[in-house]
């Protein structure tokens, strides 16, 4: 049996499994689902689908309609696939495979760039934030910051080789779908580009490990949450995990199309479109037999930009300004120190 100081020594979830046979989670890692937030989710609903390929067909006719696809897919869900993208099925499965390499390197290895301030560019830790929360998420993490600076440890063999063509690539498809919702939203299509300085956007990449859980009905991987950024651009082991709040029902993400990219809109969305497409809410739940692998990109503003609702869509009487201008970077930080927790951060720029 570990006691509790043990596993704060830890300092990871995988460690933990690894080093006994647990039969039930430490006490800290109980965490209270709402069971009115437990209505079945209906099999019928399934995330839309944007053909990215659509963007740029000579066909004004396509175009029109994957721009009607994309105003859809942001309004009523927030969350879409992505297929036909142009980044190699053969790189996303190597981002997966190098991220699990470095889950197991050993303490040792791992310790050189273990969390020590919610800043680091680099940072390798486990639940959010053990010194603040409440309780404990069911998963270990690598947070890195890969653009306008690129970072990544120097292991695995490979890894940040990897990860520097992947996040480019993904930065790639951002921009050019960022460009389609400013034409969705009926504004030029070189708008958000302009505005929020996508030239030296913040990206920021997330690997995250959920370990099997002996009681996954009682732990949580990641609790409800809004993204802070544009557009957040998910990839996974296949395992599934993920719920996507849609019409106040936890949907399951899990047959999503081999090869595609699960985006979803984030905070600064919301708030530069003022209201129009909101952030969606999300959580990742856990498994007694699986471990999950996923890769979350998020691709944000400019970090010094103030981000503000455009212009074009305010109108003082109408549709007054939702929100109230601040940095990017302040808002993150904000963000990264908190409570990771449903959008309370959004609320505090209303
Ligand atoms: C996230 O919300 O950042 C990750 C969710 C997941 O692992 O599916
Ligand atoms: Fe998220």
């Amino acid at each position: 049996c570990i006691t509790y100081v043990e596993h704060l020594k830890m300092n990871s979830v995988k460690r933990l499994t690894e080093s006994s046979d647990l039969k039930s989670i430490p006490s800290i890692y109980a965490y209270s689902t709402n069971s009115n937030e437990y209505p079945a989710s209906d099999p019928q609903d399934s995330i839309p689908v944007i053909d990215f390929s659509l963007l740029t067909s000579p066909d004004p006719t396509l175009r029109c309609q994957v721009i009607q696809d994309l105003d859809k897919a942001c309004t009523e869900w927030g969350f879409f696939q992505v297929i036909n993208h142009g980044v190699p099925e053969t790189l996303m499965n190597m981002v997966i495979k190098k991220s699990s390499e470095f889950f197991d390197l050993t303490d040792e290895e791992k310790k050189d760039f273990e969390e020590k301030d919610v800043r680091d560019p680099i940072r390798y830790g486990t639940s959010f934030n053990t010194k603040k929360e409440k309780f404990f998420c069911w998963r270990d993490f690598l947070k890195l910051i890969v653009h306008p600076e690129f970072h990544s440890p120097n292991k695995p063999l490979g890894f940040s080789d990897v990860l520097f063509e992947y996040t480019k690539r993904t930065r790639e498809v951002a921009r050019g779908l960022l460009s389609g919702i400013s034409t969705s939203l009926g504004l030029d299509h070189t708008c958000i580009e302009k505005a929020l300085k996508l030239e030296s956007s913040l990206q920021i990449c997330i690997v995250n490990l959920y370990p099997p859980c002996p009681q996954p009905d009682l732990a949580i991987g990641l609790p409800p949450h809004s993204d802070h950024g544009l557009l957040t651009f998910l990839i996974e082991n296949g395992i599934g995990g993920l719920q996507v709040k849609h019409n106040g029902q936890w949907v399951d993400v899990n047959n999503t199309l081999p090869g595609s990219f699960l985006v979803n809109t984030a905070d600064h969305l919301e708030i530069f479109s003022n209201g129009r497409y909101k952030s969606v809410e999300h959580r990742a739940v856990v498994n007694n037999a699986f471990t999950r692998i996923s890769v979350a990109v998020a691709n944000g503003p400019s970090p010094d930009t103030a981000v503000r609702p455009a212009y074009e869509l305010v109108d003082e009487e109408r549709c007054p300004a939702t929100f109230v201008p601040m940095k990017y970077k302040e808002y993150v930080e904000m963000q990264q120190s908190n409570k990771l927790y449903r959008k309370t951060c959004l609320d505090q720029v209303r």
